[in-house]
Formats: C-alpha cells, structure tokens, sequence
C-alpha cells in the first residue's frame, strides 16, 4: 500500500490579477522548498490568466486550474479546454466546486464528463463534493456525498482511479468561519473512503487522497490533518496572503 502524501491547496477562486499571482508565486518559491524537504505537496490554482505565469515562476509549486471543459475544442464561449491548458504544462484541475455548482449549473454528471476526459488524459481532478446547510441540518449529508461520489467519479477505471484527489467541502462552512468540526470532518471523510471502496476496492481506496476545504485556517489545519482519512486541506481564504500560506503549511510539517 502507497503512503499518502499530504497535499495543501489554495483555491484562489476570483482573485489576484496577474501581477499580483506573480508576487504571490515568487514568494511561494521558498515555501516549495520547505513542502518538499517535508514531503508535502503545494499547491494553488488561480485564474486561467494566470495559470502559465505561476508555473513559470515556481516551478515547483503545483499549478492547478479551477475548471475546464470536457471537449477538446469547439464552440463553447468562454470555455477553456485541456489541450490547451496541457501546452502551457497545467495537469491539475479543481471540478465541481460548490460555487460552480451553484453559480454555473455544473452537476455531479456534468463533472463526470470533466473527470473522464481528465483522466484519459493522465491528468489529476481534485473532485469537489460536500452538502448544503439545509441537508446537513436534515441529516443527509452522507446520502448527498454518496450520491456526488458515485455519480462524479463512474467509470473510472480501477487501475487511474489513485491519481484523483477528492475534496469534501461542506457549503456551509466555506467563507463563512464556521468551520466543520474534525469529528464531523473525519467521519464524513472516512465514509467517502468507505465509498471509494465500494468503486475501486479497498486497495486503490487507501491510495487517493481526500483533502477537507471549508474555512481552513493556520490555526486549525493541524487538528484536520490529524484525522486518519484527512489527508490534506482545500483552502480558499487564507491561502491568498503569503503569510498566511507559509503559517498553513508550517503547521502541517
Ligand atoms: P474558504 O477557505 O475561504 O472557506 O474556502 C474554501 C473553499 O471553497 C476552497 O475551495
């Protein structure tokens, strides 16, 4: 059985103009070296604009986008395909966060396709699911995941499926400092392996990673990552100012 490396991301959703991400990426260039000295993977996944200027300046830092189309070309306004993030050497991608859930229709069949295509092109998805506050507070949060695993990730093939990573962010807990608590964290996370094994078997299972997301801060990372199925962390917010990121990862060394 593969160790798990742990992975902290930064979703930079809509922010940091381009110059501003290329600051952000000189800066990053030391803490790459302290990930990598510590065997942490890092990561940040700005803008589409900025997508090339980040790799270029770090090198080693994980570039990832925050979306991408299924097909490879065609007519389809304002879509951004993999070919044409595979030039500019981009092989990760966030889908199906909840805000593009909620603001752009996307669904978990949707995402499916985005994960398929990704897929076939030796490319890592960082799968997003996670409930709303309405469905936590009727208890069905673990129905609604299930139902987001299954659907997003089918037809994977067994032999690809431990290149994906998962994200479990609960939408009522993402910007709005009421972070999940571990135990909520750790047990909803836990059943979403549970699931994977149910897909993939137990053995490829153990080898994908699941990254918790929803108001991670400095001083909470380190009790998340200390649950047995948390494997890393998904952060918005307080992956935006260097600072902060830096304080993130150091207290996951
Ligand atoms: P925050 O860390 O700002 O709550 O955002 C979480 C998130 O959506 C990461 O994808």
């Amino acid at each position: 059985m593969k160790t798990r490396t742990k992975l902290l991301l930064g979703n930079w959703k809509m922010n940091k103009t381009l110059r501003e991400a290329k600051a952000f990426a000189r800066e990053s260039v030391e803490l790459s070296a302290l990930a990598m000295a510590n065997n942490v993977e890092l990561g940040v996944a700005p803008t589409f604009l900025c997508l090339e200027a980040v790799r270029k300046t770090n090198p080693d830092i994980i570039v990832a986008a925050q979306n991408l189309h299924y097909e490879p070309k065609g007519a389809y306004t304002g879509e951004i395909s993999i070919p044409m993030l595979k030039e500019i050497g981009i092989s990760w991608s966030i889908i199906g966060h909840s805000e593009r859930r909620q603001y752009n229709g996307e669904s978990s069949l949707s995402c499916n396709r985005k994960v398929l295509a990704m897929i076939e092109n030796d490319m890592t998805p960082v799968y997003c699911c996670g409930e709303t506050l309405e469905e936590y507070e009727s208890g069905i949060t673990k129905a609604i995941v299930r139902n987001q695993i299954r659907t997003g990730l089918s037809g994977v093939a067994k032999d690809k499926a431990s290149r994906i990573v998962v994200a479990y962010e609960p939408i009522w807990s993402i910007g709005t400092g009421v972070n999940a608590s571990k135990e909520i964290a750790e047990e909803v996370c836990g059943f979403i392996r549970e699931v994977l094994g149910e897909m993939f078997g137990t053995t490829v299972a153990s080898e994908i990673r699941i990254l918790y997301g929803g108001s991670v801060k400095p001083d909470n990372i380190k009790s998340y990552l200390s649950a047995k199925d948390i494997d890393g962390a998904l952060v918005g917010g307080a992956s935006l100012d260097i600072q902060s990121f830096k304080a993130l990862l150091e207290n996951i060394l």
